[in-house]
């Protein structure tokens, strides 16, 4: 089958290879000159473990290709997704569909014979017969059906996840067009993935649902976290019992400095926003966001009130820049909050993380010391503050660090060390929802 991948992003590019990787003929398409001939380069434009290699063997295969020519890959393809950005509209928190409107007119131009356009981009209810009616507008003879195929992949594990699904959720009432996405999804369904067909309205809210969901989780076990850190209670043996509930489960359990990324921001805010438009307010949705903006502000407060010394003039380690390990997405990152609320107030800022530090330079304030490592990040440092959890930081020599800070003061805000590994050797410790402990 041909596949034309508009936008060739996170979720294009990692669609893309795995549909090729699965022997369809894929072509991604990017706006983005430089993105393509890197990638025609073979230099991966994002980080995420394992692309490289499977990009390199299905270009080699002769399954995958990269172009900036929109038309002649619509031309020759049998089914085209479009993945590009549907980020917050300034303002109003709604979902900016002004990429997705646009890469719809040019297929509905370029289209011949019967095509399939799937929005694999996360859309509001109601888009995808928006862009049949804008198609229809523009190319009445357009002989094209929209099918709504929203992605659940995790970056950091999208290969994975993209190979492995929970679930793959179709939504299209046309059967031509089933029949196409039930063959293109073949060998995942081979897997024993299921195939969720639903109607498309249904298929686009499934989408915001789960992640305003997994959100509202995280939210939960943060609120937690600052009960148990007034109550005396931990907040890790707290989420392990609940965890353990089936009906619960383990998952997005972990309490921290509050969720960031490309994704679960902007999600619930343009999910809120449609419900307030539709006139049935999601008063839980609302709450859960407004919460976790409250929570990343309060994080460098947190820091500000560890330090032994005042803050301007003082020096801060940030371990972890991005909004979660093996990405280098820096999308909404907490660590923006925390470090620019640390300069506010004058704080020196001394950062590294192993991937996210070249994207991490084009959002972060000016100023900042990018250190090579672990250690040499903590070189002279008042606070070291874990932001991120990556496994590099998960068995550091504490020995080691504390002889690199000025003062041996541990911010652990994604609780990966255990409070009494650091408090025995003179630390002072804080982590997020350790009552008894926040302070050794
Ligand atoms: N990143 C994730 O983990 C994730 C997971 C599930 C769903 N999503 C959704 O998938 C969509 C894409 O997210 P992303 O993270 O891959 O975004 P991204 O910003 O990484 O990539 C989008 C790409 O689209 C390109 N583009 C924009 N307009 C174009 C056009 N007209 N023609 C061709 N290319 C065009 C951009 O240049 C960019 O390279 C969003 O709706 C997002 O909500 C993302």
């Amino acid at each position: 089958m041909r596949v034309a991948m508009i936008g060739t992003g996170y979720v294009g590019l990692v669609s893309g290879t795995c549909f090729s990787d699965f022997g369809h003929d894929v072509t991604c398409v990017d706006t983005d000159i430089a993105k393509i001939e890197r990638l025609k380069a073979g230099i991966m434009p994002i980080f995420e473990p394992g692309l490289d290699d499977l990009v390199a063997r299905n270009v080699a295969g002769g399954r995958l290709h990269f172009t900036t020519d929109l038309p002649a890959a619509v031309a020759h393809a049998d089914v085209v997704f479009i993945a590009v950005g549907t980020p917050s509209r300034r303002g109003d928190g709604h979902a900016d569909l002004s990429y997705v409107h646009a890469a719809a007119r040019e297929i509905a131009r370029a289209a011949k014979g019967f095509t399939v356009v799937v929005t694999k981009s996360t859309v509001p209810v109601g888009t995808g017969a928006d862009l049949e009616a804008i198609i229809r507008e523009d190319v009445p003879e357009a002989d094209i059906a929209v099918v709504s195929n929203p992605e659940f992949l995790r970056e950091g594990a999208a290969i994975e996840d993209f190979k492995r699904p929970d679930r793959i959720v179709v939504g299209t009432d046309d059967p031509r067009a089933r029949e196409v996405m039930a063959a293109l999804y073949r060998p995942l369904s081979l897997n024993a993935a299921p195939l969720l067909f639903t109607e498309r309205a249904n298929a686009e809210l499934i989408k915001y649902a789960s992640n305003a969901f997994l959100a509202m989780k995280i939210t939960f076990i943060n609120e937690m976290a600052d009960l148990c850190e007034k109550v005396g209670g931990d907040v890790q043996e707290v989420a392990r019992g609940i965890g353990l509930d089936r009906r619960i489960g383990p998952k997005f359990l972990h309490a921290g400095p509050g969720y960031g990324g490309s994704c679960f921001p902007k999600d619930t805010l343009a999910l809120a926003r449609t419900a307030q438009e539709a006139g049935t307010p999601l008063r839980l949705i609302e709450t859960v966001t407004t919460l976790n903006e409250t929570r990343k502000a309060a994080m460098g407060r947190r820091v500000l009130e560890a330090l032994s010394v005042p803050p301007r003039g003082a020096t801060v380690a940030v371990l972890g820049l991005t909004f979660k390990p093996n990405t280098d997405d820096m999308r909404d990152s907490p660590a923006i909050n925390i470090v620019q609320s640390l300069i506010d107030r004058g704080v020196k800022i001394r950062a590294y993380d192993p991937v996210g530090m070249e994207e991490a330079r084009k959002v972060l304030p000016e100023g900042i010391h990018y250190a090579s490592g672990a250690y040499e990040c903590a070189e002279g440092a008042d606070a070291l503050v874990i932001v991120t959890e990556w496994d590099a930081f998960r068995a550091l020599d504490l020995d080691r660090l504390k002889a690199q800070l000025r003062s041996p003061i541990v911010v652990d805000l994604r609780n990966i060390y255990p409070p009494e590994d650091l408090i025995s050797r003179g630390f002072t410790y804080v982590g997020i929802g350790r009552g008894d402990l926040v302070t050794g």
